[in-house]
């Protein structure tokens, strides 16, 4: 494969008029000034900003785009979603699977998100979506790295068959195990199942990734089981809590002791926050909660958090468009985190911390990683957030897989200028 020399970038810690070798698809030095190889070829990047490209560290894509299947989640709440997903399963198809994801993997390529962690639901018996998944995992592979979990959406111990049909998904080559502890019968039963599917990736080598405390109940305290069985096992750095969304409605006084047995286990936290603000507070009448977990002290205590889509148009979720920048918006409104510098850790949350719970070794911007990157009409993270900016290019290995035009309006105005784009001229 030629070398490619990739000009004119602007990098997400600010340095600009940057050059990129990319050699075998992928970074081979970054600099102002390379000695490029005199055969290889060139690409402007126009003094926009060029990152690494996006991550969605948690997503479903067994349901994605199925909106309206078999009919509409009325109450909008998550139990009503599980259920819809109930009356959905029997009706799947491992065609329409396959034909869904496949159409939602062209949506990820086309924003600049070449890496996702999607959950698989094993608690039915024939694993059709575990077959269409892993298949779809194969066709995309040359442009998206695609992480299956297998999840036990109806509880794994109570859902019958869940801890075998579990256990086939893995065999079957599923990465990563999962979990649901809130949904069990009882908070006894929920610890047992962390426990359980916990010692299980330790026997198999696998990671974890459990649903976890998704809930506004504040006594919903599975967080502090999964810590608990990461630091005995030893599985530090390879365990994910999701949503986690009980910390917003805990007690102070029990969160500072919590954060820190997070920290200690290095288990990491993916907040959702397009999905917990809407599902999250359904039970409240005012004020209502926001529901989504507390992602500014996490950081701040050392925690590796990133943002996850979760859905897009399926039974819990009637929007989204594989937009991780709209996701790094709403987790800043949600969250609060205004400061120049929390918005770029909004940022880092949608590329690189997701990127490393996912343990994706050769995602970013430095030498010896994969040329995964993404052109931005924007002159840095905290513009791309604002804008959501558009993806002036995508490349995969090396290779440009996908354009946008920029995004700009002719206006018809006396004595103003005749083309305007909404980025901060300096
Ligand atoms: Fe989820």
């Amino acid at each position: 494969m030629p070398s490619l020399l990739i000009d004119n970038a602007t990098l997400p810690d600010g340095r600009s008029g940057q050059q990129l070798l990319v050699v075998d698809g992928r970074i081979a030095d970054i600099g102002p000034s390379l000695a490029a190889p005199a055969d290889c070829s060139r690409v402007d990047a126009g003094g926009w900003l060029l990152s690494a490209s996006f991550v969605d560290p948690h997503f479903h894509l067994d349901a994605a785009l199925s909106f309206g299947l078999p009919r509409v989640n009325d109450s909008g709440t998550l139990l009503e979603g599980i259920a819809l997903w109930g009356e959905l399963k029997p009706q799947l198809t491992q065609q329409a699977l396959v034909d869904r994801a496949m159409a939602y993997c062209d949506w990820a390529v086309g924003k600049g998100l070449l890496a996702i962690r999607s959950h698989v639901d094993v608690c039915d018996d024939r694993l059709l979506a575990v077959e269409a998944l892993l298949e779809v995992r194969k066709r995309v592979a040359p442009y998206l790295d695609l992480q299956l979990v297998a999840f036990p959406q109806d509880g794994v111990l109570r859902s019958p068959n869940a801890l075998a049909n579990l256990q086939r998904a893995l065999d079957m080559g599923v990465d990563v195990v999962g979990g649901i502890p809130h949904f069990e019968r009882t908070m006894a039963e929920g610890a047992e199942s962390v426990r359980l599917l916990c010692e299980l990736a330790a026997e198999r080598g696998l990671r974890v990734d459990m649903h976890c405390d998704e809930t506004d109940d504040p006594m919903s305290r599975h967080i502090e089981t999964l810590a608990f069985h990461t630091q005995r096992l030893g599985l530090h750095g390879r365990v994910t809590a999701s949503h986690v969304t009980s910390m917003h409605s805990m007690d102070n006084y029990y969160v500072s002791k919590l954060l820190p047995l997070i920290a200690e286990a290095g288990v990491h936290v993916v907040a959702n926050p397009l999905i917990n603000i809407t599902l999250q507070g359904r039970h409240d009448t005012y004020p209502k909660r926001r529901g989504m977990t507390r992602v500014p002290e996490l950081m701040a205590a050392g925690v590796n958090v990133g943002f996850g889509h979760d859905c897009v148009l399926d039974p819990w979720y009637s929007m989204g468009s594989a937009d991780m920048l709209e996701v790094a918006q709403m987790g800043l409104h949600v969250a609060q985190m205004t400061s120049q510098a929390q918005m770029r850790r909004c940022f880092d949350a949608v590329t690189a911390n997701a990127a490393a719970l996912m343990g994706l070794d050769r995602h970013g911007l430095a030498v010896g990683c994969d040329a995964d990157l993404v052109l931005l009409q924007a002159r840095d993270p905290v513009e791309a957030i604002r804008l959501r900016a558009s993806r002036l290019w995508v490349m995969r290995r090396g290779r440009i897989v996908a354009r946008t035009p920029a995004a700009t309006a002719s206006l018809d105005l006396p004595g103003r200028p005749s083309t305007v784009d909404w980025t901060l001229q300096r």
